[in-house]
């Protein structure tokens, strides 16, 4: 286990905890990457990793299996949140990201952020969840305004808008609009004040139903909270999804999922792997015909 003599004394609130750190020499290490595949070519499908596993096989090929696990406490002495913060974000991934439009209670204020502590929930009722990190200073700017105005709008996120997505994630004070920072249009809602991003293929338009404030965040920063929005429209670019509006074409959509540190993924490949039923699967293979015999009576 991962103990507090050996991580040293967490200062709170300080820069040994901040989480956005200036990155030294991004510029001579990106020009030595390749350039962005702008073909847009188009997604593969391929056959899912093992085709031939069957019921109670695990993983067949697996080169880790000695490895062994640390443990580690949280909230051991001495350990920095940044710690927990960057072992998070690098270990659940690819987290997609929620682009969200906001406005003051005054309707005065417009705010443009992005947050990928964010997640749909359900579909009956649509239900979205995202959440707003401590910080040193105030509270996020999107966390207040939902908490006053109880409305917002859920942009989702393509490749070709990601720049401009990650310009209004700067630390702008309090009334300055991120729209203007980030280049983006704003297109009219029907049941919530904030504008929709034009731009986004999917927009969301939200209502607050819950928030829970997290009281145990470190000490000398802002509050930390989840918000619960259920979805009262939705909006689809046309030419993105069929006649019924029932599904979203991953070509137009192209998302990007956000990963650990300052590393983004794009989708260039995926497979299909069919969920199956009990009541087909059963009969067909002698494993899950004993797991069935041995189930408890009810
Ligand atoms: C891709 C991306 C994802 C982010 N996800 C979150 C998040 O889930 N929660 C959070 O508190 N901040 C997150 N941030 C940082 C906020 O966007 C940033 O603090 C921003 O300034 C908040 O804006 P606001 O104060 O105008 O609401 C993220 C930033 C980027 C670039």
């Amino acid at each position: 286990m991962i103990s507090s003599s050996t991580t040293g004394a967490a200062k709170k609130g300080t820069a040994e905890n901040a989480i956005v750190q200036k990155i030294t020499d991004f510029e001579k290490m990106q020009a030595g990457r390749p350039d962005f595949d702008q073909s847009n070519s188009q997604i593969e499908v391929t056959k899912h990793p093992d085709p031939q596993w069957q019921y109670g096989q695990g993983v067949r090929k697996n080169r880790h299996s000695e490895s062994k696990h640390i443990e580690v406490d949280p909230y051991a002495e001495g350990r920095p949140m940044v710690h927990n913060y960057r072992l998070l974000v690098s270990g659940i991934a690819p987290r997609p990201i929620g682009f969200i439009s906001t406005v003051s209670k005054d309707g005065k204020k417009e705010n443009l952020a992005p947050f990928s502590y964010f997640q749909v929930i359900d579909h009956d009722p649509p239900m979205f969840i995202v959440s707003f990190s401590a910080r040193p200073q105030r509270v996020k700017d999107t966390f207040r305004n939902l908490k006053e105005s109880g409305e917002c709008v859920i942009n989702t996120v393509s490749e070709n808008m990601i720049e401009a997505v990650n310009a209004t994630s700067i630390d702008a004070p309090y009334g300055v609009s991120e729209w203007g920072i980030s280049g983006l249009h704003q297109a009219p809602s029907t049941t919530v004040r904030p504008a929709r991003v034009q731009e986004s293929v999917f927009s969301i338009e939200g209502k607050v139903v819950d928030i829970k404030e997290f009281t145990n965040h470190t000490e000398g920063t802002s509050l930390a909270a989840l918000v619960l929005i259920k979805a009262t429209r939705f909006w689809v670019r046309e030419d993105a999804t069929n006649d019924d509006v029932s599904h979203i074409d991953l070509e137009k959509l192209r998302p990007v999922g956000q990963l650990g540190g300052i590393s983004y993924g794009r989708i260039i490949s995926t497979f299909e792997l069919p969920r199956e039923r009990w009541s087909d699967e059963m009969p067909k293979y002698a494993l899950l015909s004993e797991l069935d015999k041995s189930k408890s009576d009810v």
